[in-house]
Formats: C-alpha cells, sequence, structure tokens
C-alpha cells in the first residue's frame, strides 16, 4: 500500500491507548478551555484521524503565512492550506500552557482535544485577506470559504494537539464516517492493492458514476474508494445524510459487488478549488489510496475558479515528488445523445455541445423543487427518488 504523506507511517493524532485517554479526558475537565469554531474543530477531527499526517497540531502565524503564499512550512514541508486554530477571545486562556479545546457542534460542548499552547498570536486584517486571497484565489466576501475564513477571529492559537473524539462525525454517521487508520486497515483487510478515491459533496450522478468506473479501469484499480465530505457546507448543497443515502442506492445497483468502500471524513469544505484539489490528495493518499479523480470544476464554487484549474495546480505548482498519489484527471463527463451512454468529452471530438445531456446544479435543484423528474440519462431514477424525497420533504 502507499505510504503515508510525510512519514513512513501513519501518526494519528487520537489517543488510542485507553488509560490515557480516561486520563487525558479527567485532566481535560479542569484545564482553561476554548471554544473552537467549527473550521478549527474539524481541523482536530482530520488530525485525530490521521488525514492530515504528519502535522502535530495547529500552525503558528509564520507556517500559516507560509503555507497559504508558497504551498510549504517554514521548515519547508510542502502543504497546500494552513492548518489553524484562529479564534475572536483568548481571554480564557491567557497565559495557559495547556488547554481544553470544545466542541462547538455537539450538544453541551464537550472536549474534542487537548492543546498544549505553544503561541498565540494576533493576526492583522491585512494578514488573513493575504491569506485568503493565496488559499481561496479571491478575497471576495461572497465567496463562502472566505466569508468563513476571514471570519474566524484575529488570533491564532498554535501548538500540538492530543485528539479525544471524532466530534459529531463517528454519531451521526456510524456506517460511513471513517478514519485514515480505518480505511487503511479496510483496503488491507480486502486485499486491495490499488485504489483510486473519489471526493464528493453532492450526491452521485450517472457522470460521477461513470467516472469513477472509467477511473478503476485506467489505473486498473482493485477497488473505488468514494470518500465524502460529512461536515459543514454551504446553503443550497445537499445534506449528507441524503446525500449518503443515495450513493449507497446507486452503489448497490450499479457497481459490481465489492470493487466499492462508502466512506466519509469529517471536515468544513472550503469551497478551495485548486488548493483544496491537492489538500483532497494528500489526505487520500494517507487513507490509503495511490490515484485519486480530479474532474472539472473539483472543489469549486460559483465562477472563482476555470472549470481545469484544480488539476492544473498539480502540474504546475506541486514540486515534482511531493506527492506519493496519483492524480486522475477527468474532463467534462456527461450523457452523449448519440452514443446513448456517459462519455469523456476528450474521447468524442465529433460531438458538439448540443450532443450532450447537460444540467447546471442550480437547474437540478429547480427541478427537484418543482417535483419534476430528472432525465435518466442525467441521473439513475432510483437515486432521483432519494434527492426528491429530501426537496418535497
Ligand atoms: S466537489 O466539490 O466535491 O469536487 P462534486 O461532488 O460535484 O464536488 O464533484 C466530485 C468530483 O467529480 C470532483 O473531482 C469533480 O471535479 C468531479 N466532477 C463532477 N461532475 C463532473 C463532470 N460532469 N465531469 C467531470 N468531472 C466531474
Amino acid at each position: 500500500m502507499i505510504k503515508p504523506y510525510g512519514s513512513e507511517d501513519l501518526n494519528p493524532l487520537f489517543v488510542y491507548d485507553s488509560e490515557r485517554h480516561h486520563e487525558l479526558a479527567s485532566e481535560a475537565e479542569n484545564l482553561p478551555a476554548l471554544l473552537l469554531n467549527s473550521a478549527a474543530a474539524a481541523n482536530a477531527v482530520m488530525l485525530g484521524a490521521g488525514y492530515f499526517n504528519p502535522h502535530k497540531g495547529y500552525m503558528n502565524l509564520a507556517d500559516a503565512i507560509s503555507v497559504a503564499e508558497s504551498m510549504a512550512t517554514t521548515e519547508g514541508l510542502f502543504w497546500p492550506v494552513p492548518i489553524v486554530n484562529v479564534t475572536q477571545d483568548v481571554q480564557a486562556i491567557s497565559g495557559a500552557k495547556r488547554i481544553a479545546l470544545r466542541d462547538p457542534n455537539v450538544e453541551g460542548n464537550p472536549v474534542v482535544a487537548v492543546q498544549d499552547v505553544e503561541a498565540i498570536e494576533e493576526v492583522s486584517e491585512e494578514q488573513i485577506l493575504a491569506m485568503a486571497g493565496k488559499i481561496f484565489g479571491t478575497t471576495d466576501s461572497d465567496h463562502p470559504g472566505v466569508a468563513t475564513f476571514t471570519g474566524l477571529g484575529r488570533f491564532l492559537v498554535s501548538g500540538p494537539i492530543q485528539v479525544l473524539n471524532f466530534s459529531y462525525f463517528q454519531q451521526d454517521f456510524p456506517d460511513t464516517f471513517r478514519t485514515a487508520v480505518e480505511i487503511r486497515n479496510e483496503i488491507q483487510e480486502r486485499g486491495w492493492e490499488k485504489v483510486v478515491a473519489f471526493q464528493t459533496r453532492n450526491p452521485m450522478h450517472r457522470a460521477h458514476e461513470e467516472l469513477c468506473k472509467m477511473a478503476m479501469e485506467a489505473v486498473n484499480a482493485d477497488g473505488v474508494l468514494i470518500h465524502m465530505l460529512l461536515g459543514k457546507l454551504k446553503p443550497g448543497d445537499i445534506p449528507a445524510p441524503v446525500r449518503d443515502a443515495a450513493i449507497r442506492k446507486m452503489v448497490e445497483l450499479y457497481f459490481p459487488k465489492n470493487s466499492v468502500m462508502i466512506t466519509g471524513y469529517g471536515f468544513d469544505m472550503l469551497y478551495a478549488g485548486p488548493r483544496e484539489a491537492v489538500l483532497h490528495s494528500i489526505f487520500r493518499q494517507n487513507s490509503g489510496c495511490a490515484h485519486f479523480i480530479v474532474g472539472r470544476d473539483h472543489a469549486g464554487v460559483g465562477d472563482y475558479y476555470g472549470a481545469f484549474e484544480a488539476q492544473e495546480i498539480f502540474d504546475q505548482q506541486v514540486p515534482e515528488g511531493a506527492l506519493g498519489i496519483e492524480i486522475f484527471k477527468a474532463d467534462h463527463t456527461a450523457y452523449s445523445k448519440k452514443l446513448n451512454r456517459v462519455v469523456m468529452m476528450r474521447d468524442v471530438p465529433d460531438h458538439s455541445m448540443d450532443d450532450f445531456v447537460i444540467l447546471s446544479g442550480t437547474k437540478v435543484r429547480q427541478m427537484l423543487a418543482a417535483g419534476e423528474d430528472l432525465p435518466q440519462e442525467f441521473a439513475r431514477p432510483e437515486v432521483a427518488k432519494i434527492l426528491m424525497a429530501h426537496y418535497q420533504s
């Protein structure tokens, strides 16, 4: 199996030893506490799960700026997006060396992790905006990722963490949430050598389904890891439980048995397009996948990114050999009315755009809201039915 990113072995920050876990949980109850925002809590979950290997905790300001500017830490480790704990108010943890990080997304705000505070640094508005500009390629506050990032606060709390739980993800998605450790273990148990990973935040339609099948065939994979985002999304995106049900139905009916692992990870969507695609690839490498699918407008939103910018970044800005995982670059995929099957546009140069069945996300939402059936060329009817039930409820 492919090695993790940045180290020989995967080092998840979750405390697996039960005695140590118990001690830490007791200690945490008496530590000065910081109520996290959702972005910092999601970072803790990703660090705990091994997805952000080899990082040990939250970055300091110099590293965050360096990562935003040049996609490398001050020590030179290639990394595309700062892993930060930015907060509004540090009064409660002033002078503390060790703090309990409380979870904003679970009732009662239980401790999600314990942090050794290395530094509390004030970040200027200019620095936040400069980082946002680099990460998202824009400082437009209409961009949902920029709006979140620039609204987190003005203090950056850095230092290593030890993670006590996986927030709401394990409880809310027991069949789907998996850590990178669990995915590696399951790949091994299945006896798979070569796995191709598919990122998604949407229900999967026929183009997505075919994309997975094409990629599997092209790289001669033993299986595909469908790895869906389970964290927070912008308004209008389909909620994770509905998407999960739709994907399960599609896999059950339209994929060969035992060719797919349906899994999810606990992170909030950044909508950072190219930078997020690189982050996505790294945490799939940490999950034991040798290949990763990047298609059209990967992790995009609105018109902020070019359709294939998230592929170009791998050629233009990722240093040679920095990543172990290989990118399967997919062209725009759609149903061909001429051939009566889903195709990748680059494979059918004789087609014009009118030869394809293409529906925008907005159009799909409008149709479902109006109770109109989605065309069978676009969505599997069993999947469409699940989405319709959600829209009509
Ligand atoms: S994403 O934000 O998670 O990237 P989405 O779930 O829509 O959004 O896409 C998942 C993956 O499928 C991404 O790699 C995306 O580029 C790719 N993709 C989605 N639709 C198409 C399509 N019609 N043609 C090619 N690639 C696509």
